[in-house]
């Protein structure tokens, strides 16, 4: 960046240099008259501002030079002039404010670096993330960014190696910012970091029992938004096998559900917890059933819904539901696609059993894993999968109804109307038979 002055009056002028000089670091060129200062003014465009005399002799000396500079460059004009004035045209006595014009440059200079970072910023392709994702660390490996407020634009808000207050995390809650945004370059250092970081407070003895769920109900909120990495699995296995635990220590099925009801306030998490309890008290009554059988449909749970975000979507169990919603085209074509979206993504890990990830996919009844039950390709799904199928039925509709007016025998009408096959008949009983022992 250069500095250009221009004034006729050679103490003046070495004045006003050498104060400059003593601030800034730029090549400060003085010139008499605006010929001389033109000619620089066509040679560099790295100007960040001109001081000129707003005349000399005949001369409009500044006028001259405003038709030359760049709309950005400052212009500080010395004495009377009829330029236009703009926000970087600023007007003083022919005796320069010395004191103004280096403030002036100061935040000109800081304004100048601000927008090459938005610009270097805004060229860099960045990927979102919940800002939840925050609640796991304290400190970030990487450059974390903000979109600026009505505007297509990204800031910098945390630099890497920093540290923040949990606090923080309020503040942009408050201010209803919802993601973050890391460079994609950046972005398996930071899921990675995040994995490990849980993995940490997972396995630390100190952490207590509510915390420790805490920690599990986040994990798999935003699964979809980590990798199936091997450490993620693994992550994923050690709370599902502490929530097996927990729904394992129980054994009456209705102080279970109770307790699931009651302890659980986020309706997702709610949802699979209900889920795997019904699965593995229903599946307790059948010979084919064994610890793998199990500890899919604990996987199944916990990870079929991923994609899906709210109560409204999740509830969604038939075509019939699906037309009948409010869901915009988008989130209807999301519905309609999630079991196979699951599949997917969850089969890009190689520590996923087969069972596991067939069981995610059929988990509405279609085959395709898109779309839901149908008449003749119930007998196309497994006998696991029926089960499953029958005991998330129950879940919602449990979940679903009144405070303390949970009907039985209401639900299992509702269940067989949605899954009038014959082959779903011996789940409804299943259920039927371990709520009312
Ligand atoms: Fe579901
Ligand atoms: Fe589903």
């Amino acid at each position: 960046m250069q500095i250009l002055i221009v004034e006729p009056d050679l103490e003046a002028r070495l004045i006003l240099e050498l104060s400059l000089k003593k601030e800034f670091d730029f090549n400060i060129h003085a010139r008499s008259d605006a010929i001389d200062a033109t000619a620089l003014l066509e040679l560099f465009d790295d100007f960040i501002a001109v001081i000129s005399v707003a005349q000399n002799k005949n001369e409009e000396t500044a006028f001259k030079l405003s038709q030359k500079i760049s709309s950005n460059t400052l212009l500080f004009v010395l004495g009377e002039s009829n330029i236009t004035k703009d926000d970087n045209v600023f007007f003083m006595d022919s005796l320069p404010n010395t004191k103004q014009i280096i403030d002036q440059i100061h935040s000109k200079i800081i304004s100048s670096k601000k927008e090459e970072n938005e610009k270097r910023i805004d060229s860099l392709p960045l990927k979102a993330l919940s800002l939840e994702m925050l609640n796991f660390i304290s400190c970030t490996p990487v450059d974390i960014h903000l979109k600026v407020k009505d505007k297509h634009k990204f800031q910098k808000y945390l630099s890497k190696d920093t540290c923040f207050e949990q606090a923080e995390l309020t503040k942009l809650e408050m201010l209803n910012y919802k993601n973050i945004y890391i460079a994609e370059k950046d972005f398996i250092i930071f899921l990675d970091y995040i994995t490990e970081r849980l993995s940490i407070v997972f396995d630390s003895s100190e952490l207590s029992k509510k915390s420790q769920k805490e920690v599990t109900q986040k994990f798999f909120s935003y699964l979809a938004e980590l990798e199936m990495k091997p450490a993620v699995v693994e992550m994923a296995q050690k709370t599902i096998d502490s929530v097996f635990e927990e729904i394992d220590s129980e054994k009456n099925i209705k102080i279970l559900l109770n307790k699931i009801f009651k302890e659980n306030k986020d309706f997702k998490y709610q949802s699979s917890m209900m889920t795997a309890a019904i699965s593995i008290a229903m599946v307790g009554q059948f010979s084919w059933s064994n610890n793998n059988i199990k500890r899919d449909l604990m996987f199944c749970s916990f990870l079929h819904d991923m994609f899906l975000s709210n109560k409204d979507k999740i509830l969604i169990q038939s075509e019939q539901q699906l037309n009948n919603s409010f869901l915009t085209d988008k989130e209807s074509v999301l519905v309609r696609e999630h079991a196979k979206m699951s599949f997917d993504f969850l089969g890009r890990s190689d520590n996923i059993p087969q069972s596991t990830l067939k069981l995610v996919k059929h988990h509405h009844g279609a085959v395709s894993g898109i779309g839901f039950v149908q008449k003749d390709l119930s007998s196309a799904i497994s006998e696991v999968e029926k089960l499953f199928i029958i005991s998330e039925s129950f879940s919602h509709q449990l979940l679903s109804s009144p405070k303390g007016k949970v009907n039985i025998n209401r639900m299992a009408e509702k269940t067989e109307s949605l899954y009038s096959d014959k082959v779903f008949q011996p789940y409804i009983e299943a259920f039927l038979k371990c709520f009312k022992s």
